[in-house]
């Protein structure tokens, strides 16, 4: 995991109900970003109180937020799998920065929050994810915290008649978030 060294400025914190708005308008950026970096489409995003149940505190996943001067700027989530013999496993995701807040480190500092939030969780051993296979800037920053791609999915979504393929990437957490596995 990358040192904090250069990311000082940026502050990173769980979101919760109260930071609703602030993180749909954050989404709904990103859904509507071309070229597109998720397949997820902007009039399937949950409503304002669906959204506000999502963000409430839980176990099993978290909504962190990058903030400069109290605006919120860049959003990540991690969830655990659900299935009793998946719960080992958790999924990476949403990972967003809004364009003109870019290479000033929000992003590596989600991502560290992310990481240490699964590695406090007990018995979580890797963290997943997908990338769309032309988010260059992305991939970097996943490689730089250790995730290494294992495939490629062809054709995972389509938009504007083109098709976007996504890197499926893994990372195994230290052994010492064993207790209680
Ligand atoms: C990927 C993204 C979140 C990075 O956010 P960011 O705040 O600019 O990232 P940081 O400033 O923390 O940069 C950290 C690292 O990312 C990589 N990186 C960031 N921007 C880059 C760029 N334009 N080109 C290449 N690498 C880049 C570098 O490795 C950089 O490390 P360095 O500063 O030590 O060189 C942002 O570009 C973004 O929102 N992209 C669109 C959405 C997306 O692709 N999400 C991934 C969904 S799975």
């Amino acid at each position: 995991m990358k040192s904090l060294q250069d990311i000082r400025s940026v502050s990173v914190c769980a979101l919760t109900p109260a930071d609703t708005e602030a993180y749909r308008f954050v989404r709904l950026s990103a859904l509507r970003e071309q070229p597109p970096a998720f397949g997820s489409l902007p009039e399937d995003e949950p409503n304002l109180s669906d959204t506000a149940v999502r963000l409430e505190e839980s176990d099993d996943r978290c909504f962190f937020g990058a903030f400069q001067n109290e605006q919120l700027v860049g959003i990540i989530r991690i969830s655990r799998y659900s299935a009793p013999n998946e719960k080992h496993r958790a999924y990476l995701a949403g990972l967003y920065v809004l364009p003109s807040f870019r290479c000033h480190g929000c992003g590596k500092a989600l991502i560290h929050e992310a990481l240490s939030w699964a590695a406090n969780a007990t018995g979580i051993k890797r963290v997943n994810l997908t990338v769309v296979t032309q988010q260059e800037a992305a991939i970097r920053l996943y490689q730089s915290f250790g995730f290494r791609t294992y495939g490629t999915e062809p054709e995972t979504f389509s938009r504007g008649g083109q098709f976007y393929d996504e890197c499926l990437m893994t990372l195994a957490l230290n052994s010492d978030n064993d207790r209680n596995a």
